[in-house]
Order: C-alpha cells, then structure tokens, then sequence
C-alpha cells in the first residue's frame, strides 16, 4: 500500500504523547483504583503488573507493529499483511473485531464520561458540606435520569467527534500534545499534595504491601482483562495510530515508553486516590462509585478539597476524551480509506451510531433497566463482551498471526529489536500470550472456574 498519501504523526514523541493518551484513559482513573479496592489491594496490582509485562507489552508490540506494515485502518492493513504472508482472508477478522469493539466500547464509555463531565461540573461548586447519604443520592440520581445521562453523553461525544473531525495532525495530535502535559501536571500535584496533606503511606501499603494469600483464579483474571483494557489492546486504536508512524521509528522502544506511562499513571493516581480515601477514614472496596461518592466525600472536607475536587475531575476528563478519541479514529479511517468517504462524513456517521447505542446504555440505568441478556443490563453486557471476549479474542489472534503467520523476517526487520530481545519477544508471543489468552477464555465460558 502506498504510504505516502496517509497522514504521519510529525515526530517519534507525537506517537509515544498520542498513544499515552489512548492508553491513559478512565480505565487508569476510574477503573483501576476501583478494581484495585474490590479485589483486595495489592494482590490484584501484583498480577496487573505482571499480565502488563508478559501479556501486554509484547502485544502492545506486535499491534502498533501490524499498522505500521499493513498501512491502513486495521481491515486494510490486515488485508495486505495476509496477502503478504499468503494467508487466508480470514485474518481480517482482527480488523473487524477492532473496529467494531472499538465502536462498542466508546457507547458505555461515553456514558461513564458523562458522569465525569457532570461531576466536574459539580466541583466547580464545590462538594463541601455533603455528607456520604447526599453524595449517594447525587450518583443514585444521576443514574434514575435519563435526560440528563444522555446529555451529557451527548456533550462527550460532541467533543471527541470534534477533535476527530481536525484529522491526524491537526486535530488528535494538537488535542493531545494540549490536554496530556496538563494531565501529568495534575496528577503530580494531586500526588504532592497527597503525601502532604493526606495518608499516602496507608495508600502505598494498600497497593504494595504484597499479600500472596489474597490471589486467586478470580483476581488473576480480572488483572488480565484489565492489562487488555488499560493499554487499548485488540481494539485497533493501536494499530490505527501505528499505522500512521514513520518508518525510522523504533516501534518496541516507543511501545515500552507507552506502557510504562500508562502503568506509572494507573499507580499514581491509585496512590493518590487512596491517600485521599485513607486520610478521611473511608472505605476502598465500594465498586464503581468509588471516584464518585467516596472521593468527593474525602474532597468535602479536606483542606483546599474544593480546588483539589476540581483539579482531579478535570484530569480525568483530559484522560477519557484522549482515549475516545482513539476509538473513533479506526471506524473513520476504515470509512475513509474504504469506501472513500469525506473526513467529516465519516466521524458524523460513526459518532451518529456510537451516539444511538450510548442513549440505549444511558437508558439501561433508568427506564429500560428491565431489559437483560444473559442476566446482564446493557452496560454489563457491553463491557463484558468487549472486555472478556472480543479484545482477548483480538489479542490472541494478533499474537498467533504475528509470531506464527507472519513472515519471520519482516517481523524482524519491522520491529525494532535485536538478537536476544527479539528471540524472547517473538517466544512470548509464540508460546505465552496464546496460552495465557486461552485460558481467560476457557475461565469465561467456564471450563475453568
Ligand atoms: N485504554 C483506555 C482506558 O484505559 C480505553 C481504551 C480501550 C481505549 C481500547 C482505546 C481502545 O481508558
């Protein structure tokens, strides 16, 4: 496929800061420190970190490795990496899996953004003077009223859809090069003042103290998903971004820098959260809510908790709306490049149907909370299928086609690594990620319990 008509990203440091902003997402700020709380602290952190060394990095690899030699959105680029390898049709199956979990997954999360967007909102007002039983009704409430659910979806979606619209460079590299600094800035600060004015020692030993007692099949499991969903994996975003990176480029050495800042960010603000949790003596394993009725509680009565409750929420907005615009990008270019759509006709069209099937989910929580598969609400269903199915699915099938299809020596003249650290890469994804995939799978259809 001819490279020189795609947009390229203008340095090697606009792919790492875009790809950290697709990584760094409310999967850091809202669902790790969640998932942390509910699955025992430490523990889960321990194997997190584990699935990201073995697992994730090796595929965060392999998928901005798949773009940048396919060339394309991900169905393209899949279609000439198969016919350079002789292989069957069937491995475009990666691209369509991507594309439309992509599409899935920004429905529930331009939902979940909204609340963040209304929260943020909130803070400018301040949460002093709230107590945990109004706190509760504020997010009780916010979920029984759909106008307002799909409100604020439908503000978020206006946002991403607007910085898409901009195209490569002038529009997700500009966002990103503006809210992503501002979002490290921020977490440090909220950080400083964590080990200031709040317990970040309690927090430290909540996240580190290592308990190997508190591992089991359950943990393991929900660390892997989670090492998926954090680092955008299987869901195109990754092969879409690295399919616009120039050739010079080392694509493991960026891949490392990408993962270490999403892990470092994931932790980070899991202390800092915390610290703030621990100092006012609440709860860590609430679920969900946890960003949302605990952390105000601890901003209400903290010192400067109106400026620090303010400052947070605006960080996490600048975090989900760098990663959604990461999902809107592959379904666009797939339309662009395919079917030879305008830029602008094809981020209306896919906002349009992400749009129709965030206003389902919104109604989910409220009127149509009837309405369930599987004994799952839409919301769980969405997130369930996306992140128990389809990314690992697209995960195992990026490892086998990379280290099993794939001519060996284009991976290696692709890739960026030498001798020793390619023959272990290329073993990982040949051997381990598979297996560890397989057995995630066999956990989901419950062969293995
Ligand atoms: N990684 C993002 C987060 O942690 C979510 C995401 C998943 C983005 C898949 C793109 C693709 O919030």
């Amino acid at each position: 496929m001819d490279s020189s008509k795609r947009s390229h990203w203008s340095s090697r440091w606009a792919f790492i800061l875009v790809t950290v902003g697709s990584a760094v997402g409310l999967g850091n700020i809202w669902k790790f420190p969640f998932m942390t709380g509910t699955n025992g602290g430490s523990a889960f952190v321990l194997v997190y970190l584990a699935c990201v060394v073995g697992i994730g990095v090796p595929l965060l690899m392999a998928e901005a490795m798949l773009g940048r030699r396919g060339q394309g959105d991900p169905v393209d680029a899949m279609r000439s990496l198969a016919r350079e390898a002789g292989a069957s049709r069937l491995w475009l199956a990666i691209g369509y899996i991507g594309i439309v979990g992509a599409l899935l997954i920004l429905s529930f999360y331009s939902v979940v953004a909204g609340w963040i967007l209304e929260y943020t909102v909130r803070a400018v007002g301040g949460f002093q003077g709230m107590d945990k039983a109004m706190l509760g009704e504020v997010f009780a409430g916010l979920l029984a009223d759909p106008l307002r659910l799909v409100a604020w979806h439908t503000v978020f979606m206006a946002l991403s859809a607007g910085v898409v619209l901009g195209g490569v460079t002038a529009g997700i590299e500009r966002a990103n090069k503006i809210m992503m600094p501002g979002l490290f800035a921020i977490l440090l600060g909220l950080l400083g003042y964590g080990a200031v004015a709040a317990d970040l020692s309690a927090a430290f030993r909540f996240l580190f103290h290592f308990e190997p007692k508190a591992i089991d099949a359950q943990v393991v499991l929900a660390a892997m998903g989670h090492a998926f969903f954090t680092l955008s994996l299987g869901m195109g975003a990754i092969m879409t971004y690295g399919s616009y990176l120039g050739r010079e480029i080392s694509i493991a050495r960026t891949s490392l820098v990408v993962a270490t800042a999403d892990t470092l960010v994931a932790l980070l603000a899991g202390l800092a959260i915390f610290s703030f949790v621990f100092a006012q003596g609440l709860e860590p394993a609430v679920g969900p809510g946890l960003i949302l009725q605990t952390l105000p509680l601890a901003f209400s009565t903290m010192p400067f908790g109106d400026v620090v409750g303010l400052l947070f929420f605006v960080l996490v907005v600048f975090a989900a709306w760098t990663s959604s615009i990461s999902l809107i990008e592959p379904a666009t270019a797939y339309l662009v490049e395919h079917f030879s759509l305008g830029r602008r006709a094809a981020v209306l069209l896919v906002s349009l149907l992400v749009w129709l099937l965030g206003v389902a989910v919104a109604l989910s929580f409220n009127d149509w909370s009837g309405f369930k598969v599987f004994g799952l609400g839409l919301f769980d269903l969405l997130d369930t299928l996306t992140s128990k199915i389809m990314m690992p699915l697209a995960g195992l099938l990026i490892a086998l086609f990379t280290a099993r299809v794939m001519q060996r020596a284009h991976v290696e003249s692709e890739i960026g690594l030498g001798g020793r650290a390619f023959g272990l890469w290329y073993g990982v994804l040949r051997y381990v990620s598979p297996v560890a995939i397989v057995l995630i799978f066999l956990n989901v259809i419950g062969v293995i319990g």
